[in-house]
């Protein structure tokens, strides 16, 4: 408990005064005495980057390494314990879990590790109520949407230039600059539709826009909005504009809007179509003022969305989100690698090297990366930084997760309806030849 009170104040001095290493340090130290191994080998990685001879940290940073490599080493006992055949008869003993567990881990308790906790619940089912249950219906309807709270910034989004200066231009200058508003006599309404692939960072990029905004930024995941019960999807989707509405200027997020404005010609379903038609009266803020409402919208599925919905005054500009380019992967890397421990890593060779990748896909190659290096270590018994070998390895592993996508929108471009709504997709087809 104490711990965990003064780790707080160490976090939040160091997010105060970044540079100061000894500062650091001491949240390094502290972090890796308390077990939290993970948080202090982001720190100690930040620290060796800037100086690679402090050899303090580097000491520190082989204790963090060789306590998570002891505790993944433990890992598979824990696996063994689903699958074991064991008897639900031991006393049961309190899980343990966090720092705690790690100093335990050392200690031989063949109870805990023996006891068969689904075994055990198989027996009391129905007897008593269940440990966690699903927020359905119990909470209070209001306040059921986030004000975003993220850390993220644009600076955090690597590369993507041309989208970053759309959404710049659509609304982060505007809502930043009411004189310039008033100058070029712009209203602040509307939306904007990111569009694209899988894993190329729409939702990331809302968020590094909500970080941008703070308060006025309020996020809405579909699963918020929908509820089974008749009327109660409208009526959350009326609160959420409403909030919106009381936080002018300010951007409404719906992430993954296929699964709510969908076609009302494809929706068998009754109930889905109110919910495309309350959120067509919203953006037409029927008996409302939508003024410094601005919406923000993602899809994977542009081409299943309520044509309707794209309206003049509704989201009626579209942005194509592709997946990035040799600069943008470039960045991408450098973001995923910033806090891991690696050394003598040329970004530029691996985003030579992984042309067509998305942004998830090579989230996905750092993580194989530093899983390799972690195996190693625990084969080897000592700690060793991620290197070029183990990323070209992940690479070689990974497949561009696109190719679905890319034959779903080719279909959409030569065979569906033109409207011109996917001209900047078309375009992007024909520039990689795949028309
Ligand atoms: N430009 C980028 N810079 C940094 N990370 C990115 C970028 N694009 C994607 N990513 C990474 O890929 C992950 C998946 O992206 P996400 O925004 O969920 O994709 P989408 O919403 O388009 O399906 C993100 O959490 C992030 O880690
Ligand atoms: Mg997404």
């Amino acid at each position: 408990m104490d711990h965990e009170l003064i780790l707080r104040s160490l976090r939040r001095a160091v997010a105060a005064s970044p540079d100061d290493r000894a500062l650091r340090r001491h949240l390094a130290r502290t972090l890796v005495e308390a077990g939290a191994g993970e948080e202090a080998i982001a720190h100690l990685s930040t620290l060796l980057a800037a100086d690679a001879s402090d050899s303090e940290s580097a000491q520190l940073l082989e204790r963090a390494l060789a306590a998570s490599i002891d505790s993944a080493a433990d890992q598979p006992d824990d696996g063994a314990v689903d699958s074991a055949p064991t008897s639900a008869d031991d006393g049961p003993t309190a899980p343990e879990s966090g720092p705690r567990a790690a100093e335990l881990a050392s200690e031989p308790s063949p109870s805990a590790a023996e006891f068969d906790w689904a075994a055990a619940e198989a027996q009391v089912d129905g007897l008593v109520d269940p440990m966690f249950v699903g927020g359905d219906g119990d909470e209070p309807d209001t306040g059921a949407f986030d004000v975003e709270r993220s850390g993220l910034t644009l600076a955090d989004v690597g590369g993507m230039q041309h989208v970053k200066e759309r959404l710049d231009a659509a609304f982060l200058a505007p809502m930043q600059n009411e004189e310039l508003r008033r100058l070029y006599g712009k209203s602040l309404r509307g939306g904007l539709l990111l569009y694209g692939p899988p894993g190329c960072g729409k939702t990331f990029l809302a968020r590094a826009v909500a970080g941008e905004l703070g308060a006025s930024f309020i996020s809405a995941g579909v699963a918020d909005i929908l509820d089974q019960y008749l009327g109660t999807s409208e009526r959350n989707l009326h609160e959420l504009f409403e909030l919106a509405r009381r936080n002018a200027p300010c951007v409404v997020f719906l992430d993954e809007l296929d699964a709510l404005g969908v076609r009302r010609t494809q929706t068998r379903h009754s109930g889905m179509r109110n919910i495309v038609v309350q959120l067509l009266q919203e953006l037409d803020s029927i008996g409302a003022d939508n003024e410094g409402v601005f919406v923000l919208a993602a899809t994977n599925q542009p081409w299943d969305i309520d044509p309707a919905l794209r309206r003049p005054g509704r989201l009626d500009r579209t942005l194509l989100v592709l997946p990035p380019d040799q600069v943008a992967r470039e960045a991408v890397f450098r973001v995923h690698l910033r806090d891991r421990p690696v050394e003598s890593i040329d970004l530029a060779e691996l985003a030579r090297r992984s042309d067509g990748l998305t942004g998830a896909d090579i989230a996905y190659v750092t993580e194989l990366a530093a899983e390799r290096a972690l195996l190693d270590s625990v084969r080897s018994g000592t700690a060793r930084m991620i290197g070029m070998p183990d990323l070209l390895a992940a690479l070689r592993e990974v497949r561009p997760s696109t190719g679905a996508w890319l034959d779903a929108a080719r279909n959409v471009v030569l065979f569906g309806d033109d409207d011109g709504t996917f001209d900047e997709l078309r375009g992007y087809l024909k520039k990689s030849k795949r028309l």
